[in-house]
């Protein structure tokens, strides 16, 4: 028995704690049923990263973490996998490459912790910095409105690697490959076409009781409909593309369970398969969407100096003191809701609601429900039906690579 789990940004900050965090639970069973795995099976963990350096040195650093920690190293050594995979999840031609491997490899995943993402970031507005944190201060620790994004900035699709013609699109010249707005490309829409090509590993046998693969999407507690326009769900016009790709994120899962988007989703999930689309094997389960959110924790998701960086972790601790749950601050603690939504037993329970991870100065850390002010069944059909049409069109682009 093989429990495998693909982590994306795996080389630093919540990606690495999943990681950590997911291993030393999966290891440590408890009385109460939780986690919700065979106590004798292996874990293999694969770490997606930009590069094979990247993923190296953070497997070497997950040695070293788990030498210093409590699970058997009889048990790691002999029941753990740490494997890797190298993709740009920001290029979909990296990212067919890396689906085809993970084929290959496993054919059964059972969590994808869609992680990875990056903020456009410019520079910081000390003025309006000034007067957030002047106004209410935990809240300018908690969503800052002055981090200035770039707008416009689109994801680097080499033209040469994509098809210039093909059957499928009736052999017409070559034109640009669609645009891809760079916090969309590597916040969502990577990872949404990946799980896509990896869906025949992602479907699980139609057996009694169900068991899901499960879709851990990262999430933010910075999301907020305000930066999110359904005509423009790539955030390209936004000045807030990261906040926009995450509120998109919160719609995009809360709305796969809305009779509204059945049908989409059911395209989405039907497996795909190297050489004809749809091949959904008979017998199967399509993946569980879930969202979960690490509170605030201290990473260099926004590279600033490192006496910001200081200034920053110093804020942190105020709010943590002063009562705010969302500052977690360590990255470990702010793996607490993703793993749970991973091994949680109880999977009809926490699906179709958002989860964050918090921690209660004095009582230690918790997992607590996330309000979401997104309209989700206002939009959740027409963003579901454009992602699927950009996936469609991406994949003739892509066609003949496969
Ligand atoms: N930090 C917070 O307080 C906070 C709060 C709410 C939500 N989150 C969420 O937590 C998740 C992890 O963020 P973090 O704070 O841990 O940031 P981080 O340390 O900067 O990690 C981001 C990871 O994503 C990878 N990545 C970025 N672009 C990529 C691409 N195009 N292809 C493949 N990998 C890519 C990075 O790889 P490279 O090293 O190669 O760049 C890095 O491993 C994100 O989804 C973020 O939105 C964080």
């Amino acid at each position: 028995m093989e429990t495998v789990a693909l982590i994306t940004g795996a080389n630093s900050g919540l990606g690495y704690a999943i990681a950590c965090r997911i291993i030393i639970e999966f290891f440590t069973p408890r009385s109460d049923g939780y986690p919700a795995i065979p106590e004798t099976g292996s874990l293999v963990i694969c770490l997606a990263t930009r590069s094979v350096e990247k993923a190296q040195s953070s497997i070497k650093n997950i040695n070293d973490y788990l030498l210093l920690s409590r699970l058997s190293p009889e048990d790691v050594k002999s029941r753990l996998v740490l494997a890797h995979v190298t993709m740009d999840l920001s290029s979909p031609a990296s990212v067919v490459a890396a689906a085809a491997e993970l084929r290959n490899r496993y054919s059964r995943i059972h969590y994808v912790f869609c992680n990875a993402a990056v903020v456009p970031f410019v520079r910081i507005d000390w003025l309006m910095a000034a007067r957030q944190m002047a106004t209410n201060f935990i809240e300018a620790m908690t969503v800052p409105r002055y981090k200035i994004q770039g707008v416009g900035w689109l994801a680097e699709t080499d033209p040469k690697l994509y098809s210039s013609s093909s059957p499928s699109n009736g052999g017409h010249a070559a034109e640009q490959p669609p645009e891809l707005g760079a916090a969309f490309a590597a916040n969502v829409f990577g990872h949404y076409y990946l799980l896509h090509e990896i869906m025949q590993t992602l479907r699980a046998p139609a057996v009694a009781p169900a068991n899901p693969s499960r879709v851990i999407w990262v999430g933010s507690i910075e999301s907020d409909p305000l930066t999110f326009d359904i005509d423009d769900i790539q955030g390209i016009k936004s000045t807030q593309p990261y906040e926009s790709s995450k509120t998109l994120t919160d719609i995009l899962v809360l709305g796969s369970y809305l009779p509204a988007s059945r049908e989409y989703f059911r395209s989405f999930t039907a497996a795909s398969n190297p050489s004809s689309e749809p091949a959904t094997p008979a017998n199967s389960i399509p993946p569980v969407f879930l969202i979960a959110h690490p509170g605030i924790i201290s990473t260099t998701i926004v590279p600033v100096p490192w006496w910001q960086s200081y200034a920053k972790n110093a804020g942190f601790w105020l709010c943590r003191a002063f009562g705010s749950p969302w500052h977690c601050i360590d990255p470990f603690v702010g793996a607490n809701a993703p793993v749970w939504l991973a091994l949680s037993p109880h999977v009809d329970l926490i699906k179709g609601r958002k989860w964050g991870s918090a921690c209660i100065w004095g009582s230690g850390e918790i997992v607590l429900e996330t309000q979401v002010d997104s309209d989700v069944a206002a939009h959740s059909a027409q963003l579901w039906s454009q992602m699927e049409a950009l996936r469609k069109v991406w994949k003739i682009r892509l066609e003949p690579r496969r």
